[in-house]
């Protein structure tokens, strides 16, 4: 299985991916867990490339080309033999993000990301997205740290990322939006509800 979880800066999606990827584990399904962009040699310097404040003149097409670069490498290198293997498969960020932050938030087109993702990869979409749901401000108020380039892009841009995911999930099966305003394990708990209906289900 090969499940995605996603969602704005500040949903908590990389705490809910680890938690997930620990609760398959316990449940003895052998996991592996990686974050897009990164997980292979040449994805974490595309991330760094990406996410570096020295490179504010990068535009929204080279942001999809470049994220789009991260992702065939770790579906080649991680994520198709992971799940070769068996597997399950947890992902923070995949495709979606793509979706929202450039294709909605950025004025690329959803549609014409989801065209060079099929051009270049050879899985498009996982079996199951889960899109953590926040508003902008409990969103900020869980960034502590210094923010990285795509999260200094100002409150508009990433309203319109939340407004993406949503538009994005509309009407999709293979999409669940959760409310990820409670706390983390409160939301882990609905998390775990979802995932457990597919499994049942598969
Ligand atoms: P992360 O720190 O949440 O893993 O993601 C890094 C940043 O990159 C985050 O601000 C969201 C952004 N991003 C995009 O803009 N497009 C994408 O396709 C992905 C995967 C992330």
């Amino acid at each position: 299985m090969f499940l995605v979880v996603d969602g704005p800066d500040g949903s908590g999606k990389s705490t809910q991916a680890h938690l997930l990827a620990d609760w398959l584990r316990r449940q003895r399904f052998p996991t592996a867990d990686f974050r897009d962009p990164g997980a292979t040699v040449i994805g974490e310097k595309i991330r760094e490339i990406l996410l570096s404040t020295a490179h504010e003149a990068m535009t929204t097409s080279a942001e999809v080309l470049l994220y789009m670069a991260a992702r065939v490498q770790l579906w080649a290198e991680a994520i198709a033999p992971a799940l070769k293997e068996g597997k399950c498969v947890v992902v923070d960020r995949w495709l979606s993000s793509t979706c929202a932050y450039q294709g909605y938030a950025g004025g690329f087109g959803m549609e014409k990301v989801i065209g060079v993702a099929r051009d270049s990869l050879e899985r498009v979409w996982p079996d199951l997205t889960i899109i953590l749901d926040v508003d902008l401000k409990t969103a900020a108020q869980r960034l502590h740290r210094e923010l990285d380039r795509i999260e200094r892009k100002g409150d508009n841009y990433h309203s319109r990322v939340r407004e993406g995911f949503l538009r994005l999930a509309q009407g999709r099966p293979d999409f669940v939006v959760v409310d990820a305003t409670g706390s983390a394990e409160a939301v882990h708990q609905e998390v775990v509800k979802v995932v457990q209906k597919l499994l049942y289900v598969a």
